[in-house]
């Protein structure tokens, strides 16, 4: 109860705003450095040559990763600001609160949460430590040493898992977006769903997204070209697949929550 009031304390000075506010600079930082290594630097890289690509990763890559695990760490920090700060005056947090949850705005937020948390740690389990061979590598034959053979397998599963994070990313946002401007507000969807209407939504929901997230981990389609890894053989693919997710979760929201 001492920690609800002092949320709600803080929260009326500004901090759910400011919260939102600093959520959405670190997440455009993280997404736009996500949209840059899918669309311009694996594209570009692919046509360098092999000295020049070594450099690049070096002093380029390396640098972009940076910002870009921590812009990923500092979203999932200030998303769960937002959901302490943000509870409206009935005394109850957001994150605690589990009307909330069962709520339509609710089952939207959790949905994206869910995508973006899978996608964080994609980015720190997958991403980074197959980023850190490819520049260890790299750093290596720069200085006259022997290519670890480790390092083109590294990079694919990086590669991957990053392009299943944009295919993610367009829905994880109408989500994030959709919860405040859309979804709750929206005479389409009812706004206290039944628990068959709940079961129902999350069980459709979490098998495609555990079928996707276990595609790119390898598990279902291994690492190889072609077949179910057609959606991440290019950046083209990529985003063909992630306009058709947003498509599937939006008639699977509306069609289980319409009011
Ligand atoms: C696990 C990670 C994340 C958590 C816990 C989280 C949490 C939240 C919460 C609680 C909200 C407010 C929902 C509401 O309107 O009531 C929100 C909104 C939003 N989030 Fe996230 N989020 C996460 C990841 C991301 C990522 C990766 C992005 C990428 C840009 C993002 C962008 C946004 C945007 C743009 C909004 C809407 C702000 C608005 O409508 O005013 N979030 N998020």
């Amino acid at each position: 109860m001492v920690v609800a009031d002092v949320m709600n304390i803080i929260s009326r000075s500004g901090g759910a705003f400011a919260s939102r506010w600093a959520h959405v600079v670190v997440g455009i930082t993280w997404i736009g450095l996500l949209y840059y290594f899918n669309f311009v630097q694996v594209p570009a890289f692919a046509e360098m040559e092999a000295a020049a690509r070594n450099n690049a990763i070096d002093k380029l890559a390396s640098r972009a990763l940076w910002w870009f695990r921590w812009a990923a760490a500092a979203t999932v920090a200030t998303g769960i600001m937002i959901l302490l700060f943000q509870g409206g005056d009935n005394g109850k947090i957001q994150l605690t609160n589990g009307d909330y949850w069962k709520s339509t705005q609710g089952m939207s937020i959790a949905t994206g949460i869910l995508l973006a948390l899978t996608m964080f740690l994609n980015v720190w389990l997958v991403i980074w430590p197959n980023q850190k061979i490819v520049i260890a590598n790299a750093r290596n034959v720069q200085a006259g040493g022997e290519p670890d053979p480790t390092a083109a397998a590294a990079g694919r599963k990086a590669a991957l898992a990053s392009r299943q994070n944009t295919i993610f990313s367009f829905t994880m946002l109408m989500f994030m977006v959709g919860t405040f401007h859309f979804f709750s507000i929206s005479e389409f969807f009812k706004q206290t769903p039944s628990g068959g209407d709940r079961a129902t939504y999350w069980i459709i929901a979490v098998v495609i997204w555990l079928l996707l997230e276990l595609n790119a981990l390898g598990v279902i389609g291994g690492t190889t070209p072609g077949g179910l890894n057609w959606i991440y053989d290019s950046h083209k693919a990529a985003l063909i697949t992630g306009g058709v997710l947003v498509v599937v979760y939006y008639v699977l929201f509306y069609l289980v929550l319409k009011s």
